[in-house]
């Protein structure tokens, strides 16, 4: 087993300058000769700045910036590939009757996948880092586990993405190396198939209305104003909820800094907000918001952060839910 690396600064420091050189040589040359470093086998739902910085040359890893093209241009992670998550994109179209933010076509989408090098075939399970900006309202937050949930729609299981803890921000707060170069991607093969199995459309939506007793919850992202009636956001025509509806902003699901809150932290939250009664193995959760942004964060941080695996994604949202003429509840 070869020593840590992280411990040989420290032991050089104890040392004359001229052993510190060498140990620091050797350290080179132990960096040089590892194919893969261990902690880089080790591919989590959330991976930190340092954790990207020291694994990205050694897998088969393709990082994603979801921040508009201009912030892309002045700044990013070398080697990450811009592509912007915007309401039309790679990652989003409208949807029938003008639905803001719906899932992208899927032979778009794959096509899209393979021309940024991710591959998918029996020879190549490319990873994928997603990195998303920061703001308030948290909308630049929301991009990551918007683009992941569209992911696997795609076909890429969990173990394929990770998003990168507290964005692009974190990367520069560590003062790792940036750059202005855009890389020139290699494209690979992408074969899957749709997964359309976490989705529901409205009908499911409306059958499964005042079911909290038998475990069964909607749970809305919005802000509570939004969610109460006394805010109406310009997408949905009616204020209001999902009758039944429960609430958990998904803006609370990240710290200021835009990094994740603790898998601790985040459950306590759900039981403030829906009791109990929320299983992951009996029931189930849908979850909604205005058009589908915030729905995500809450997909993500309850499939993959809290191990649910009885969720389900209204995508339709307020939006749907209010033009469609449905009752909304105050
Ligand atoms: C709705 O939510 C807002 C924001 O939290 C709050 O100030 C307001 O009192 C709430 N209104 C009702 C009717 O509950």
């Amino acid at each position: 087993m070869l020593p840590s690396l992280a411990i040989l600064p420290a032991i050089a420091g104890l040392l004359p300058s001229v052993s510190a050189a060498a140990l620091s040589s050797n350290a080179q040359k132990i960096e040089d000769r590892a194919i893969t470093p261990l902690a880089c086998l080790f591919f989590g739902d959330i991976v930190s700045p340092w954790w990207l910085n020291r694994c990205k040359q050694h897998l088969d890893m393709v990082v994603i910036d979801l921040r508009s093209a201009e912030e892309y241009a002045v700044s990013h992670i070398p080697g990450s590939i811009s592509a912007p998550f915007e309401p039309i994109s790679a990652w989003s179209q409208m949807g029938p009757g003008d639905l803001l933010l719906e899932l992208p076509e899927y032979n778009d989408l794959a096509a899209f996948l393979g021309s940024i090098g991710v591959g998918n075939s029996p020879s190549t399970a490319t990873k994928i880092v997603l990195v998303n900006g920061v703001g308030v309202p948290a909308f630049p937050q929301a991009a990551g586990p918007r683009v992941a949930l569209t992911l696997k729609f795609a076909g890429l299981s969990t173990g394929r993405v990770a998003i990168l803890d507290g964005g692009f921000p974190a990367w520069t707060s560590e003062s790792l190396p940036s750059t202005t170069e855009v890389p020139v991607p290699v494209p690979k093969t992408f074969i899957s198939s749709p997964d359309r199995s976490f989705l529901v459309d409205i009908n499911y939506v409306a059958s499964k209305i005042n079911k909290n007793r038998q475990g069964i919850f909607i749970l809305d992202g919005r802000d509570q104003a939004v969610y109460n009636g006394s805010v109406l956001e310009e997408w949905a025509q009616r204020p209001g909820h999902i009758p039944s509806a429960k609430n958990l902003p998904t803006q609370k699901v990240w710290n200021p800094d835009g990094s994740f809150k603790s898998t601790f932290e985040l459950l306590a939250l759900l039981r403030q907000q829906i009791g109990y009664g929320a299983s992951r193995s009996y029931g189930e959760i849908i979850v909604s918001c205005g058009v589908g942004g915030y729905a995500s964060g809450l997909y993500w941080v309850l499939t993959r952060m809290l191990g649910f695996d009885n969720v389900k994604f209204f995508d339709g949202s307020a939006q749907q839910w209010s033009n469609e003429g449905y009752p909304m509840e105050l």
